[in-house]
């Protein structure tokens, strides 16, 4: 979406729809009621305020293209559990689209790995998306996804249609199987010693939890994927989203200009900061 004229006021958008993933995700669609037309690139995210309640920042988890606007919240505190309550149909504020995204023309040309853990396949959705409407363009594509549960598998449906294709291998684990659980079990990390691709030419995209990123990171760098071809997206707290506050400061970065995604490198020692 093209970003607002005032990069801090919220345009209008009505929730059209509505979806519950799991027993605290859910989707919703969103349609602005104005001019603000949707262009954004995958790995982007936005800043979503429910009135009267507050706003929060939110990845987008549709196609760049040819899907209407999605986010997928999880509801955990005192702003995104009052969202999940919103009806279809309550107008929204809406800013954005702020923030780095992943680099999907850079990864052409060779396999590209992407590690997902738990809600971190929202915001990694539209570049998986975006690299099988250009499949071509890679070599191996490996999708590594971990959750807790079975039941909180996100994107069933999605997953499901991609494992058929039988041009991306997909590797689904849980730290909790049930019976019925045919798949992995095991953290994710685990997976990417025996996922098939080749590190010297490879390029991976990780979204999770902190910590499964820096074993993640650590795991990709041991099988001899260059450090520089490692890009993480990194979730802090956020209060402008464009770079006047410094809320969201790691290090030498503010997480909401030159992030959410960044490479290895540039987070070197930064994982084990505490959020301020
Ligand atoms: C760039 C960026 C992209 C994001 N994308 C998404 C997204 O696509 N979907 C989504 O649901 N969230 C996403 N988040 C996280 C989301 O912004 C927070 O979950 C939200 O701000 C929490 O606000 P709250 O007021 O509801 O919770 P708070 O009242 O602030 O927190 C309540 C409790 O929940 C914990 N908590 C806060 N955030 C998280 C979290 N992310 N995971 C687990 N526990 C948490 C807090 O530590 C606290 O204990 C993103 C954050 C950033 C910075
Ligand atoms: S949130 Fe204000 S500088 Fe990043």
């Amino acid at each position: 979406m093209s970003a607002p004229a005032e990069p801090t006021l919220p345009a209008p958008y009505r929730i059209v729809a509505r979806r519950q993933d799991s027993a605290d995700v859910f989707t919703w669609t969103v349609e602005p009621l104005g001019e603000h037309a949707p262009t954004f690139l995958p790995g982007q995210f936005n800043m979503l305020y429910a009135y009267g309640i507050g706003e929060v920042p939110v990845s987008i988890s549709s196609a760049a293209a040819g899907e209407p606007l999605l986010h997928t919240i999880r509801a955990v505190g005192s702003v995104t559990r009052p969202m999940a309550a919103l009806p279809v149909g309550t107008v929204i504020g809406l800013r954005g689209p702020y923030g780095t995204a992943w680099p999907l023309a850079e990864a052409e040309g060779g396999d590209l790995v992407i590690v997902a853990g738990g809600l971190g396949l929202a915001p990694l959705r539209p570049a998986i998306l975006g690299a099988l409407a250009r499949r071509a363009q890679f070599g191996r594509l490996c999708l590594l996804y971990g959750t807790r549960s079975p039941a909180d598998v996100l994107f069933a449906d999605q997953l499901a249609a991609w494992r058929a294709r039988g041009d991306l291998e997909l590797r689904v684990t849980v730290d909790r199987a049930t019976p019925d659980w045919t798949d992995e079990v095991g953290v994710v990390t685990r997976l990417i010693a025996r996922a098939g691709f080749d590190p010297a030419r490879t390029t991976a995209f990780v979204c999770g939890p902190e910590i499964m990123m820096r074993f993640a990171g650590e795991a990709l760098l041991r099988r001899g994927v260059p450090a520089a071809a490692i890009h993480l997206s990194l979730e802090r707290n956020m209060k402008c989203a464009v770079g006047y506050c410094g809320h969201c400061q790691l290090g030498p970065h503010f997480i909401c200009r030159d992030g959410p995604v960044l490479a290895w490198p540039r987070l070197a020692g930064l994982l084990d900061v505490a959020e301020l």
